[in-house]
């Protein structure tokens, strides 16, 4: 219980850094939660102009569910969780009794819910998209990289961030159906169910705006 417990205190300390924040104020002295959507994602930090904090933004935020995930399953699989989890880093989708996999899975999400919920910016913080997509990466790397390209394909077309990460995230579960056989049965699976219901609820008002025809416009230009 007690190594549970460091697993997911560790997963949401880790989530809740918000780096878009941190960086817009300390390089630009900007508060992001002021800046239209106020979201502290890295879409929004984009709209002040800033394609290097963006970039950052994206890559810290990536970065943390990433480390997340490794970590949880590197204690796992070192036995601190009592189990018996596979010495090795690739993820048996098939197999539910494996530690590191219960031990991932709740990394997965509570890296998440640390993102869109920080206790020190009373739980209001971000979306959950880069985040999210670098947990998926790590879980399922097939996965990840279909679900990136859905993002890219999906946000080109719209030139809506928002709609790429939906379209992106609506599709996971489907495709870690596909891809990984009785993925039911996987801890796995449900944390990915957990990450896009948590997603789309955090797009909540971009649902709102984009039905009215109000979500801003992303612009790919590079210059
Ligand atoms: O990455 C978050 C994105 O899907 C929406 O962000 O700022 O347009 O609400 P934003």
């Amino acid at each position: 219980l007690q190594q549970i417990l460091v697993t997911i205190i560790e997963a949401y300390i880790l989530g809740s850094i918000p780096f878009g924040l941190v960086i817009t104020y300390l390089f630009y002295r900007i508060d992001i939660r002021k800046v239209s959507s106020g979201n502290i994602g890295a879409t929004n930090v984009l709209r002040t102009g800033k394609k290097g904090a963006a970039g950052l933004t994206l890559l810290l935020d990536a970065a943390k569910g990433a480390l997340a995930v490794l970590s949880a399953g590197a204690i796992a699989s070192h036995h601190i969780l009592g189990g018996i989890a596979a010495s090795s880093h690739v993820i048996n989708h098939d197999s539910p009794d494996n530690a590191e996999a219960y031990a991932m899975a709740l990394a997965a999400v509570f890296v998440v819910w640390g993102h869109c919920f920080p206790v020190w910016l009373k739980f209001k913080g971000g979306k959950g998209v880069a985040t999210g997509l670098a947990v998926i990466a790590v879980l399922s790397p097939a996965t990840g990289i279909l679900s990136c390209l859905i993002w890219l394909v999906a946000a080109l077309l719209s030139r809506m961030s928002s709609v790429g990460a939906l379209a992106a995230f609506l599709g996971i579960p489907v495709l870690m159906h596909i891809i990984h056989k009785s993925a039911y049965s996987s801890p796995i699976f449900w944390a990915t169910c957990l990450i896009t219901l948590t997603i789309f609820l955090r797009h909540r008002q971009n649902i709102r705006r984009i039905i009215h025809g109000k979500e801003p416009l992303i612009h790919f230009s590079l210059h």
